[in-house]
């Protein structure tokens, strides 16, 4: 993608908010009117991890009223992992862990609330939590009921073993939605099930946020990498320049809790906190409340930073611009204006130019930087950040107040990533929605050559490399999927591959086809019902080999 991003926009760049609003919000999402911006607070799990008591999270509720941070936004109060006993009671019902929480999780939730904050509690979907602890499984609607009556609002439902429990994630997902519903009482769900491809499969029909990473940790490159997947091209197809056009009101890409204070130096805890607003991520403050610093304080409760995630429109920021140590991101707010992220991630100083093209403007205009809270005076047609040292940034807002709302980029269009029509769709005539592992090649193997499997060149399939898994969405049009497998006869050794076909994500775990291990000269074909499939996972793994989904293609035999 690299540069060509910004040309990329620049022929997307057209009016299309009504589109992108029906498309975005009312069509597949969970709409109950909560989490409209991303929800923030603080959660336990970067500061303490398992290591929690009443005490403990008493003085951070009341650390989130005096430090202002509640007043700043932070409303969610989040006790993660390690809260519960080992075990259920006699009748089965979940109870805190009586040596940590010795008066209750209900007694815990009071005093949360009556600090005027609002209560968040740890679960899992799979039989045991990611400590081991009880998971929900085959308890769902029982453990929803036990935490709604403790004055739950938000439940952060995690993954772990979840692919022991034979049902699709999106199944699993509306039971959950479904039994929060039965309890009358409002809980945000928070999905965490480590960037599993939520934001494709249809997660924002029964959540409000997941994850689109693996677990942060507190580093500047995993804040970097966490901040990628939701922006980059890591797990979507390039097409989709990120995973934007995925979230808005209700339902948000979360980049993960955040590092903020646990980072080397307040500049890297300044460019995270940017990246994470521009993003509209979720604003799960991780830091140990009772030794932040004033400067922690004042990066985590900006409130012109907070303004361009809190933004009522929504939009999720992208890529305008990526050369791999500049970036520049954009995020096109309600009143007119736009937020513009500016960031240097080499190791020598460097300008950044945004030229008001990239972001749908001309002209001059004005300039503000959000950090310093300070108008920079009006720039015609681009403005430079000068002389940016390493994890050096600027956000700024540009535009005019109260002006009409900037577009943002068109969104791919359903049919370039979903099988909408009948007869024949070759899957490489669709975008991937997830990928994990290196990107397939589009009708050649994965070196660029035409595909050659046992002996029979392909012109249409993808091609693979070591392990990786690529999903899409066959949206309930298809009857059949048609392949051949095999390694590409270009790879001479004799490392033996796997290929295996899911319907829908890898939590589910429901195998529609297994080649076993497969020799380096033979191939196996497919030729399987998929009939109902949303989404079909293809899985292959092989050590250090070129593996080809030949000819991959489906089939709707509807008139
Ligand atoms: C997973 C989640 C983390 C945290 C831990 C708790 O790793 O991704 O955010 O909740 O489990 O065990």
């Amino acid at each position: 993608m690299k540069k060509n991003i910004g040309e990329y926009l620049a022929r997307h760049m057209i009016l299309f908010s009504i589109l992108y609003t029906s498309f975005s919000s009312t069509l597949f999402a969970k709409e109950d009117g909560l989490a409209r911006t991303p929800p923030m607070g603080w959660n336990s799990w970067n500061a303490f991890q398992g290591n929690i008591s009443e005490a403990k999270i008493k003085t951070a509720a009341d650390l989130m009223v005096s430090s202002g941070m509640r007043d700043a936004g932070y409303v969610y109060l989040v006790l993660d992992d390690g809260w519960m006993a080992n075990e259920r009671d006699i009748d089965g019902n979940l109870v805190g862990d009586p040596v940590k929480f010795p008066n209750g999780m209900k007694a815990l939730g009071d005093y949360i609330h009556s600090k005027g904050l609002k209560f968040g509690i740890y679960e899992c979907r799979g039989f045991l939590t990611c400590m081991k602890l009880p998971g929900s499984f085959n308890h769902e609607e029982q453990d929803m009921k036990t935490i709604a009556s403790w004055g739950a609002d938000f439940i952060k439902l995690d993954g772990c073993y979840a692919e022991r429990n034979g049902r699709l994630s999106s199944v699993e997902l509306a039971l959950y939605s479904k039994s929060i519903d039965k309890t009358g009482r409002p809980m945000v769900l928070s999905i965490s099930d480590f960037g599993n491809g939520s934001w494709a499969w249809g997660a924002k029909e029964s959540a409000h946020l997941w994850r689109t990473s693996y677990d942060i940790y507190r580093s500047i490159e995993s804040v970097y990498s966490c901040a990628n997947t939701t922006a980059g091209n890591e797990v979507i197809h390039p097409a989709f320049n990120g995973l934007w056009q995925f979230a808005g009101p209700g339902h948000w890409n979360d980049a993960d809790m955040l590092q903020v204070g646990n980072l080397k130096n307040s500049k890297e805890d300044k460019i995270h906190f940017s990246l994470w607003c521009i993003l509209a991520s979720p604003l799960m403050a991780g830091n140990d409340l009772s030794s932040m610093s004033n400067t922690v304080r004042n990066i985590l409760t900006a409130p012109e930073i907070i303004a361009v995630n809190q933004d009522p429109r929504g939009f999720q920021g992208y890529k305008v611009y990526q050369d791999g140590i500049l970036e520049i991101y954009n995020k096109p707010l309600s009143d007119g204006t736009t937020a513009v992220l500016l960031l240097n991630k080499g190791d020598k100083h460097a300008d950044i130019t945004i030229t008001w093209d990239k972001i749908g403007l001309k002209g001059k205009q004005k300039v503000r930087d959000l950090w310093e809270r300070k108008d920079l005076g009006e720039y015609n047609n681009s403005f430079t950040a000068t002389n940016l040292s390493k994890h050096g940034h600027m956000l700024i807002k540009v535009g005019t107040p109260g002006t009409r709302q900037i577009p943002g980029p068109a969104p791919v269009p359903f049919e370039k990533y979903a099988v909408t029509r009948t007869g024949a769709t070759w899957l490489s005539e669709l975008y991937y929605v997830v990928k994990y592992g290196d990107a397939p090649k589009y009708n050649s193997n994965f070196n660029g050559d035409t595909i050659l499997v046992n002996g029979t060149k392909y012109q249409k399939g993808l091609g693979c490399q070591n392990s990786s898994r690529v999903m899409f969405k066959l949206n309930g049009k298809a009857d059949r999927f048609i392949a051949v497998v095999g390694s590409d006869n270009s790879y001479k050794g004799n490392e033996t591959s796997r290929f295996r076909v899911l319907n829908e994500d890898f939590f589910g775990n429901q195998v529609l086809f297994d080649s076993g291990k497969i020799k380096s000269d033979s191939s196996v074909k497919i030729d399987i019902n998929v009939k109902g499939v949303e989404y079909l996972l293809l899985m292959f793994e092989g050590k250090k080999t070129y593996g080809d989904w030949a000819d991959a293609k489906v089939i709707n035999t509807e008139n």
